[in-house]
This record gives structure tokens, C-alpha cells and sequence, in this order.
């Protein structure tokens, strides 16, 4: 990160005070984690007691989207009772203290504060097989990895839902060009449609900037209610676009229906494979099995020539699914149109289904079902 970015984004936040205690978010760590990408992206982590007001995620945004040269912000709020202190999140064992969210330990005995215990999982036949897609990082393409897979099995003929339980950044009904609120008929909820997916996302039910929701026992009702009170019909499949990490959503998921497998989706850079290579072990850990690794953004192709222009990182998805004994399911290029095709909700399976990014994506759909053995549409 650029030096003069994190000074800058030091002095957005060194004003903000808790209201309750008078401190400094800054200074106490109240704010912490904070990472930028060359091109502006900032990402913090805000621990919220339960007695502070959220309305400081959104101070905390609005401080940092003011600081010359961000383009994005993104405010990950934690439970301050259960965060780990600052910089040992990242080495703290598997076994630490339940309460402890990051990794769920089924069956272990739990140390100090108790949490509630975990609600008994729900099958629902109607749905199908249900498969999460997952990785370590944001923005590593794990929902456009989502939205095309979901499209390619329409395409094959499945019948495919497809819901989006990013919470942090719900962005699967752009990239699918739908956006309205989904009506509810005989205290239904009505799915969208679009490409042939039927999908609901977070994103339709919930405003940017109320992150106090995001807590547990909300993220977990949420999902509940996706699974049993959205009018999907019948379904083959149902892909589940989960956030990055392994957090509340994930282990909501698991805890309220049997999810067949997960997909985890990284980038060829070292980095991103250490996080994806947690988030895979937390599936398994609770029973799921890991179907393969998507490698994204694996090298340039040029849109002009379709040619590969250059390779970034090396062999990241290659390594993380030998290491997992899994296969890898495919290598996407970075493709400009992916892009392109995302941002006007048209996915690249459907805006570009000749190129070499959509063909890919197509294989990965298909080696997915087979793996689960999903009956071949009639
Ligand atoms: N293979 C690709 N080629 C070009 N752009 C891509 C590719 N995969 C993803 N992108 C773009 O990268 C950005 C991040 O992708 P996204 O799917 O939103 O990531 P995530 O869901 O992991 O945060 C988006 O703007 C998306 O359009
Ligand atoms: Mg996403």
C-alpha cells in the first residue's frame, strides 16, 4: 500500500470517537486491518460492542470514501467480545475458545462464553443440491464465477437458483441485471429471474450501510428464510454466493441445510491461496466436502486477439487443490469483457459465450454437477 494512502486514511479516521467511550477508533484499534489496493480499494475491519452504536460503520465509511484516491470502501464489521486481538486473527489455532466465530468446531467442548447451540439442519428436498461457492478473498471473482456457472447450467437445461448471501457486498443482481425488490404472493417470497436463474440476493432486502444486522443470529435468519420462505419450485441446483472468509454466513449455511459441496474460487497469487486454503478446511471440517478449486484471473487474454498476453503469480489454484486432493475445475483468463459483460448484466456466458473465459466457466459448471451426480435435465 502506497504510504501516502495509509497516512491519508490514518488522518480520515483519527477524528472518529465511540460516542460511548470517548476514545479514538483508531487509536484504540476499534478500526483495524486496514488494506488498500493500488487502485484505492479500502477495506477495514470495525469490532462493534454490542452497546455501540452502528452507526459508526457508516462514519467510518464516509470518513474513508473522502480520502483522496479511494474508489471503494469496505467496512467488515466484527463482534468486538468475539474478536481475536489485533494480529493474532490470522495464527490463532482452530481450536480456540468457542465464541470465537472464525472457525467452526463441531462437537468440541466449548470453553467460555457458551454460545447458543447450533440449530439442527433442514433438508429441502425442493432445492436440489446445494453447492457453495466460496474463496479466501473478496474480489478474487467469486460471484461472477457464481452468476456464470448458475447461467451455464440454465443454458445445459438445470433448473438453477442461485442466492447471493454475500453480506458484505451483494452484487449478484447487477451482475445479473435485475434489480427490484422481489414481490411476496401467499407469504412467499418470489424469486427474480434472469439468464433462466431464478435468484434472490441480500442485496434486495437490505440497504448498504446497516451493518449492525450482519450479526450472527441475523445473518442465520436471513439464510433461513432464503431457503425456506423464497417460492424456488423445484430445483437441480441451488448455488449459494457466499462471502469471503469464513464467517457467519458460511457457518449459517452449513448449520441450516445440508450443503452438497463447496467451490472455492482463487487467483493465481500465493497470497490468496493461504486464505482460501482456511475457508476450504472450514467446509470440510463441518462435513462438506470441497468439489475443486476455480482458478480466476489465471492469465491475460487479450480481447482483441484472444491470445495470452502474460501470466500473473504462478500455479496458485494448482497448488491449493492438490494441497485439498481436489480438482482443479478449471483456469479462467482475465478477459476484459468478463468485466464488461458483469457490469451491464449480461455475464460473460451470455455476452460472449464464444470466448475462451465463457467455454471454461461452462466446463467448470458441468464437472460440477457430474461430480454430485445431479440427474441430467429432461
Ligand atoms: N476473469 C475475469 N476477467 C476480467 N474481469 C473479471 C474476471 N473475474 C472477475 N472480474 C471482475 O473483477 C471484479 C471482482 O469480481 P467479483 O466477481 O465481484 O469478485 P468477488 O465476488 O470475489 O468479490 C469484478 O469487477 C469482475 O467483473
Ligand atoms: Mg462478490
Amino acid at each position: 500500500m502506497s504510504e501516502t494512502l495509509q497516512a491519508r486514511l490514518a488522518e480520515a479516521l483519527a477524528p472518529l470517537a465511540n460516542p460511548r467511550t470517548g476514545a479514538s477508533l483508531y487509536q484504540t484499534q476499534q478500526v483495524r486491518d486496514i488494506a488498500a489496493t493500488r487502485d484505492g480499494k479500502v477495506r477495514v475491519t470495525l469490532l462493534l460492542g454490542t452497546q455501540d452504536d452502528p452507526v459508526l460503520a457508516r462514519q467510518v465509511r464516509q470518513a474513508l470514501e473522502s480520502v483522496e484516491g479511494v474508489t471503494d470502501v469496505r467496512v467488515d464489521v466484527k463482534d468486538a467480545a468475539q474478536a481475536a486481538p489485533s494480529g493474532a486473527a490470522e495464527s490463532a489455532p482452530a481450536s480456540k475458545p468457542a465464541g470465537g466465530r472464525t472457525l467452526p468446531v463441531m462437537g468440541e467442548p466449548a470453553g467460555a462464553p457458551k454460545p447458543p447451540a447450533p440449530p439442527t439442519p433442514v433438508s429441502y428436498p425442493g432445492l436440489g443440491r446445494i453447492i457453495a461457492v466460496s474463496s479466501g478473498k473478496g474480489g478474487v471473482g467469486k460471484s461472477t464465477v457464481t452468476t456464470n456457472l448458475a447461467i451455464a447450467l440454465a443454458q445445459a437445461g438445470y433448473r438453477v437458483g442461485l442466492m447471493d448471501a454475500d453480506i458484505y457486498g451483494p452484487n449478484i443482481p447487477r451482475m445479473m441485471g435485475v434489480d427490484a425488490a422481489p414481490p411476496v404472493k401467499d407469504e412467499k417470497i418470489q424469486p427474480l429471474e434472469a439468464h433462466g436463474v431464478k435468484l434472490i440476493s441480500l442485496g434486495f432486502l437490505i440497504e448498504r450501510d446497516q451493518p449492525a444486522i450482519w450479526r450472527g443470529p441475523i445473518v442465520m435468519k436471513i439464510i433461513t428464510q432464503f431457503l425456506r420462505d423464497v417460492d424456488w419450485g423445484e430445483l437441480d441446483v441451488l448455488l449459494v454466493d457466499m462471502p469471503p472468509g469464513t464467517g457467519d454466513a458460511q457457518l449459517s449455511l452449513v448449520q441450516a441445510t445440508s450443503v452438497a459441496g463447496a467451490v472455492i474460487v482463487t487467483t493465481p497469487q500465493e497470497v490468496a491461496v493461504g486464505d482460501a486454503l482456511r475457508g476450504a478446511m472450514m467446509f470440510r471440517r463441518v462435513g462438506v466436502p470441497v468439489l475443486g478449486v476455480v482458478e480466476n484471473m489465471s492469465y491475460f487474454e487479450s480481447p482483441e486477439t484472444g491470445k495470452p498476453m502474460a501470466i500473473f503469480g504462478s500455479g496458485g489454484g494448482k497448488r491449493l487443490a492438490d494441497e485439498l486432493k481436489v480438482p482443479l475445475l478449471g483456469e479462467i483468463p482475465l478477459h476484459p469483457p468478463v468485466l464488461e459483460g458483469a457490469d451491464r448484466g449480461a455475464p460473460i456466458v451470455v455476452s460472449g459465450a464464444a470466448s475462451s473465459a465463457a467455454k471454461k466457466l461452462g466446463e467448470v459448471a458441468l464437472a460440477v454437477v457430474r461430480q454430485l451426480g445431479v440427474a441430467a435435465p429432461r
